[in-house]
């Protein structure tokens, strides 16, 4: 029985997690869960536990926040030795975050081989901390694990083998379809008083956005002229929180704390708009066919904005508010992408268990990628 170890560490990891930890087991893995502890409160991290209905970590690293360089670091000190005891075959890790490079980094270089779920998303912008997670998780990953064609053809593009790209579909989509109907049950509308239909929803975490005092001042003055058309529930990150009160929020727009799954699925379901800079928020709107405004220059998940619902409208206040009218006035018609289909877990499975572990597939040692 192959022993595989599934690394979460922050709030958009565990959608992903774990459907590919139930896909695994099913097939009769030995399933390790390893969590860094680089979020931490309960909002950010106990909450999808309980709404996702995932067990407690095997392991905690406890990492906590920090720089770019701590925080990696000390995923990678806390997680060498726990690899070298735990001795599995295979190690899986999700997205874009610190922690995903931290174990990454440590695996390629103790031998088990390395999976990463969300292979070859790409935004080419080298300002995004994710940007420099991605390209570097998976020039050290044996399995390329691409969610989306587009994906799939940036690791061709980038000299990946044929061999090592999977085109699996999208897991957060797993997740979303295995939980619509009980988010659809939650009563958070009701305790926020919202009507179906009648707010917009909106997040904002991104360093590019809410760090820089003058740009989040710019995108709160486009929000407040939105909110004169639609009143806007903006669950906040902690990362925006003092942020926020220091720039000062327009009426209109209500502060509440982080949501958990359901809820915040039910929130996303049930608006009329959605304005955001997160990357998993921009798949989930395409899927559930609301309007999303995303407030960036790009997108690494361009499959939502060419098939689904997503429009790109950046930071210049103007643009944004121009944009969200002509959304309202007439909203994209959504397609939702090929393999997002609830079965990508299923595919990673089969690809991670019946492509071979670390005792009968060797260690590629004849890379040829060209970068
Ligand atoms: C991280 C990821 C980002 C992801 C986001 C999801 C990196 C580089 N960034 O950004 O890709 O989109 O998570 O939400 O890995 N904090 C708390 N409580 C917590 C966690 C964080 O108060 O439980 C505060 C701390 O002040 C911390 C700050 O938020 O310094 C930033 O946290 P961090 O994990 O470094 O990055 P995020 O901005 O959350
Ligand atoms: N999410 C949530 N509550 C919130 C905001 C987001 O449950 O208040 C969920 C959202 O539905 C999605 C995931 O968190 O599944 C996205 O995480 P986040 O935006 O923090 O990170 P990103 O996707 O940008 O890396």
């Amino acid at each position: 029985m192959p022993r595989i170890v599934c690394v979460a560490g922050a709030r958009p990891n565990y959608m992903k997690i774990k459907p590919v930890m139930d896909a695994l087991e099913r097939r009769g893995a030995e399933v390790i869960l390893v969590h860094t502890g680089q979020h931490y409160d309960p909002a950010m991290n106990e909450v999808f536990f309980t709404d996702l209905g995932i067990r407690p970590p095997d392991h905690f690293l406890g990492v906590g926040s920090g720089t770019h360089a701590e925080q990696t670091g000390r995923v990678m000190t806390a997680f060498e030795p726990l690899l070298a005891e735990l001795s599995p075959d295979v190690v899986v890790v999700v997205g874009d975050i610190n922690s995903t490079l931290a174990c990454a980094l440590v695996t390629a270089k103790a031998g088990p081989l390395l999976a990463h779920v969300e292979a070859g998303l790409r935004s080419r912008d080298w300002g995004m901390p994710e940007e420099v997670n991605r390209v570097a998780t998976d020039r050290v990953s044996d399995y390329l694990l691409a969610p989306s064609p587009d994906a799939a053809g940036n690791l061709r593009a980038e000299g990946y083998r044929d061999d090592q790209i999977h085109l699996v579909g999208n897991v957060m989509i797993d997740t979303l379809l295995a939980n619509l109907e009980r988010a659809r049950a939650s009563d958070v509308l009701v305790r926020h008083g919202l009507a179906r239909g009648e707010y917009g929803l909106v997040t904002l975490h991104r360093p590019a956005n809410v760090d820089d005092p003058e740009i989040l001042a710019g995108l709160l003055k486009a929000l407040g002229e939105v909110a004169g058309r639609c009143p806007l529930l903006l669950p906040v990150h902690p990362r925006a929180a003092e942020r926020l009160a220091a720039v000062g929020v327009p009426g209109g727009i209500r502060l509440v704390p982080p949501a958990g799954y359901l809820d915040f699925i039910a929130l996303q379901d049930s608006a009329r708009l959605v304005l955001t800079d997160s990357g998993g928020v921009q798949e989930e709107t395409t899927a559930l066919g609301v309007p999303c405004v995303t407030l960036r220059d790009n997108t690494e998940r361009p499959v939502t904005v060419e098939q689904g619902t997503n429009v790109l409208a950046g930071r210049d206040p103007a643009r944004i508010v121009s944009t969200v009218h002509r959304v309202l006035d007439d909203p994209p018609a959504p397609r939702r992408p090929e393999l997002w289909d609830g079965l990508a877990s299923d595919r990673i499975a089969a690809v991670l268990l019946e492509g071979g572990t670390a005792s009968s597939r060797p260690r590629p040692t004849d890379q040829t990628s060209t970068i």
